[in-house]
């Protein structure tokens, strides 16, 4: 039998969501203690009665740093790797000047192949273990991303965005290809190892109200993969699917009429919804997913974190690169408690980090494998240092407890505040 792994440094656990439970529910154990046991989460605690229990465990000390369940980046576009940080245009004029010509690209499986590669040694060194993410309309970027996840052993999602309108020549399926290209990488990769297939229409300006039908059918039959989409990002958009949809009550409407709304139903963005659109999606159990520098970078809104979850909303937190501005969720953390201070409301650090693990895992439905320090979870991990630059570090030191510990890094840590990361308990080799 393999030797039992026991990792020491300060640990948080939460019994529940402390949007609700209250911030004071999340515990902190300065010498927390993790066990490892095949790849999983087999014990947790203080680590002196890990150890006294466990005594033939090789122990993993991290002194003062914080061992946290590996950060969940709940929607993200790994093609667009290569055009992150693009100046000075809002999301349309975005989509078709930056994003559809490096889009196109994708057909070729070695150039895809390449940015899977790329696209995960950021995430990783970021302290992100488990992504959404878009592919483009070609199955080949869907192999690449899903072979590159598949050989790092990671727990991964992606599906074909899908398109037939509105986007260029090249870039364009049809209602019936895009059914039939997503069932076949549905069933080639779906329930691989780690690896989740999700249905994905890219947004209702780029897919006729048949395609949109096409793969609420495709859904209807495989109600076990996820399905993910764009909703209520920036108001000319809004407009836009008014007109394209003048039967529709609203956006979220396009996607109720083709059966995309209920259960593992991912709504990116998010920004401006009516009532009729909060109320559904809360009824069907559908989920938002946060993407805060995104949406601050192309312009688009205040996501309405603290009314939304005080309605008990489910809401995962994402980076939406290459929208989004950064791989970091330490940074993607900042931007949604500064989007929050915009709005009126302080985000508890305790609340962001549960926010870009568990938060992100209940909205992607994986909160039972990863997303918490609990036995039985995958041992997906990362381990933060508190003190990583000096500027921090010297903040850091005034602490009067975890949480004034733990903000600075929340705010101003990037790469060099990730320590370690562990895929089901392995260590992650650093690029
Ligand atoms: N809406 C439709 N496609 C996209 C995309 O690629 N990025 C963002 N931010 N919004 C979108
Ligand atoms: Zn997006």
């Amino acid at each position: 039998m393999e030797q039992n792994e026991l990792l020491i440094g300060q640990t948080l656990t939460w019994p529940s969501d402390p949007f609700s439970a209250g911030w004071e529910s999340v515990r902190h154990d300065a010498r927390g203690g993790l066990l490892i046991e095949d790849g999983r989460i087999a014990a947790v605690g203080h680590s002196d009665d890990l150890r006294a229990d466990n005594p033939t465990a090789r122990v993993t000390d991290y002194g003062d740093r914080l061992i946290l369940p590996g950060f969940i980046d709940a929607h993200v576009h790994y093609p667009q790797t290569a055009i992150i940080a693009s100046w000075g245009k809002r999301l349309i004029d975005w989509l078709n000047t930056y994003t559809f010509p490096e889009e196109m690209r994708f057909g070729d499986p070695e150039y895809a192949r390449n940015a899977a590669r790329q696209f995960f040694d950021l995430s990783l060194a970021q302290g992100t273990t488990t992504v959404a993410s878009y592919c483009t309309i070609h199955p080949e970027s869907v192999d690449a991303f899903f072979a590159e996840a598949q050989a790092r052993g990671l727990c991964a999602i992606a599906g074909k965005t899908c398109m037939d309108r509105n986007a260029p020549d090249g870039l364009r399926d049809t209602a019936q290809s895009a059914y039939d290209d997503s069932a076949a990488l549905l069933n080639r990769w779906h329930g691989k190892d780690r690896l989740i297939y999700a249905i994905t229409p890219r947004f209702s300006p780029t897919s006729t109200p048949e395609q949109l039908k096409a793969l609420g059918a495709l859904w209807a039959d495989h109600p076990e993969c996820p399905m993910q989409t764009h909703l209520s990002e920036q108001l000319e958009e809004i407009d836009w699917v008014a007109s394209l949809f003048p039967e529709a009550r609203d956006y979220l409407d396009t996607y109720e009429s083709a059966g995309l709304i209920g259960p593992g139903a991912l709504f990116g963005h998010a920004i401006h919804l009516g009532e009729r659109e909060r109320a559904r999606i809360k009824e069907t159990g559908s989920a938002l997913v946060h993407c805060p520098t995104s949406n601050t970078f192309i312009g688009s809104g205040l996501f309405d974190l603290g009314g939304l979850k005080g309605e008990g909303q489910t809401v995962g937190l994402a980076t939406d690169t290459g929208g989004g501005s950064s791989f970091s969720m330490l940074r993607t953390m900042a931007a949604a408690y500064e989007v929050g201070q915009l709005r009126g409301r302080a985000t508890h650090p305790a609340e962001l980090l549960w926010l870009a693990t568990e938060g992100s895992a209940r909205a992607l439905r994986l909160e039972q494998r990863i997303g918490r320090l609990a036995p039985g979870m995958d041992a997906d991990l990362v381990v933060i240092d508190l003190a990583s630059t000096p500027v921090i570090a010297q903040r850091a030191a005034r602490a009067n407890d975890i949480w004034e510990a733990v903000f600075p890094t929340i705010i101003m840590g990037d790469d060099r505040a990730i320590a370690e990361v562990r895929i089901m308990g392995e260590p992650v080799a650093k690029v």
